[in-house]
């Protein structure tokens, strides 16, 4: 593809898909073409960037015929359980594919993803933006240059209780993702800055979750409150990752790493992922502790007005059109092999919870051999994948909502948001 082509490119899914919405409609290498999503009112608040931007875009809200829509590449930010079947439809009609958080809802589809990035030969880029916050691109290029030496141990941490906001991202609907997820499944934002920053991966893992809270059973949610992954990594290295809706504010995104020449990590208060902590253990440095906040690697105004998760949300996007155009930029993308060593751990934590902690090997989905084993597997909480396999929703029982309570949070969000 020449360099001088803008990328047509198509957003499923209009709530959390604004952000990159606002991002593709100004891109100087992208063309908003078309976006897709079944709730009306989502798209006629699209209308006002296509104004602002002059893009023509052709809305939809049925799914095919978005997907006969002339484009190149389909950013996915539909629901987060349901990225895989899409993405793997759109990879085989020769469309690049950016997708939201997770990348799977079981094994089997992991086996048939993978599959289709290596027959299709497209781009798949998996967009954890926690991975490009400022604190923990610094991290990794810190890593890398060997300032702390060889990885030892790391922690990882996305507490954001929801309680707060849950009626407007679960709108009363009882089946939501967020009604039915379990504790460990979202574990990316936590888990996956540990391994781009060190490029380990997860080989072995343990789960562990706390029962349902009633501050979350009130709001229809049955499952863990919150959910931990203990890591053995591919070069030893021990890892502690942890999420889940425990009572905190603000919430907490924060990262540590430590080696065998120092340690670092972002401000767990006030500067978030803003600030970056040092300690480096050798004799001739004398700044052996330091704290800073790292600059931007992107200046742009694109990059500068997208503040978005602390500005993480243009990279992602960003990096997708660098990647599809071929130019050395690209390679910050996460690809699909990276993207199931981050993910695979939430649903194998899950099974290492259901089966009394323990530890579960993660396989290596670059191996064909090693993924093989797994392409019947659809172990998950949702009834319609499952089928027979179906796991509980939280390992010490859930408790009995009843339809009321969907009511109630339906409401809620009708007079609220
Ligand atoms: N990376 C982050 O920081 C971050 C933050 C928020 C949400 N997310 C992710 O974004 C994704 C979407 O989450 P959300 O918060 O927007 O809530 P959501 O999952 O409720 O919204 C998904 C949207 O997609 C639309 N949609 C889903 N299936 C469709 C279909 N078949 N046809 C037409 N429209 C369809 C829905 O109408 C809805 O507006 C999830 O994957 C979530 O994990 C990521």
């Amino acid at each position: 593809m020449g360099n001088q082509r803008k990328i047509k490119v198509g957003v499923f899914g209009a709530y959390r898909g604004m952000t990159m919405i606002n991002v593709m409609a100004r891109h100087p290498d992208a063309e908003l073409v078309a976006i897709c999503d079944k709730y009306e009112p989502l798209l006629e608040r699209c209308k006002k960037v296509a104004e602002e931007t002059g893009s023509k875009i052709t809305y939809y809200t049925n799914f095919d015929d978005f997907f006969n829509h002339d484009m190149d590449a389909v950013v996915l930010a539909n629901y987060a359980n349901e990225h895989a079947p899409f993405a793997i439809r759109l990879l085989y009609s020769g469309r690049h594919v950016v997708s939201e958080v997770l990348p799977v809802e079981t094994l089997a589809q992991a086996v048939q993803l993978v599959e289709a990035v290596e027959k299709s030969g497209k781009v798949y880029s998996y967009a954890e933006n926690y991975c490009y916050f400022l604190a923990t691109q610094e991290m990794k290029k810190l890593y890398r240059r060997g300032d702390i030496g060889e990885f030892m141990h790391g922690e990882g941490e996305y507490v954001h209780n929801c309680e707060p906001i849950w009626p407007r991202i679960t709108y009363g609907d009882k089946n939501h993702w967020r009604n039915r997820m379990y504790s460990t499944y979202y574990c990316t934002h936590s888990l996956g800055p540990i391994l781009t920053i060190t490029g380990e991966r997860p080989v072995k893992v343990v789960g562990f979750e706390t029962p349902n809270a009633e501050y979350m059973a009130k709001l229809g949610y049955g499952g863990g409150t919150s959910g931990m992954i203990v890591a053995q990594m591919s070069n030893g290295a021990t890892v502690k990752s942890l999420h889940g809706n425990l009572k905190r504010e603000p919430s907490s995104v924060w990262y540590c790493i430590y080696g065998d020449k120092g340690m670092m990590e972002s401000d767990r208060w006030h500067e978030g992922v803003h600030r970056i902590h040092l300690f480096r253990d050798e004799e001739k440095i004398t700044d052996y502790e330091v704290s800073y906040r790292p600059k931007p690697r992107v200046t742009s105004k694109l990059a500068a007005m997208t503040s978005g998760h602390g500005g993480s949300d243009f990279y992602t996007m960003h990096y997708f059109l660098e990647k599809v155009l071929g130019r050395e930029d690209g390679e910050n993308c996460i690809d699909v092999y990276q993207a199931l060593d981050m993910g695979l751990p939430g649903i194998l934590a899950y099974r290492s919870i259901c089966n009394g902690n323990v530890p579960i090997t993660v396989p290596d989905f670059r191996n064909p051999e090693e993924r093989e084993q797994f392409r019947n597997d659809s172990w998950c909480t949702n009834p319609e994948i499952a089928g027979d396999d179906l796991a509980p929703l939280c390992s010490f029982g859930s408790p009995d909502i009843p339809d009321e309570v969907y009511e109630k949070v339906k409401k809620m969000w009708e007079e609220n948001f």
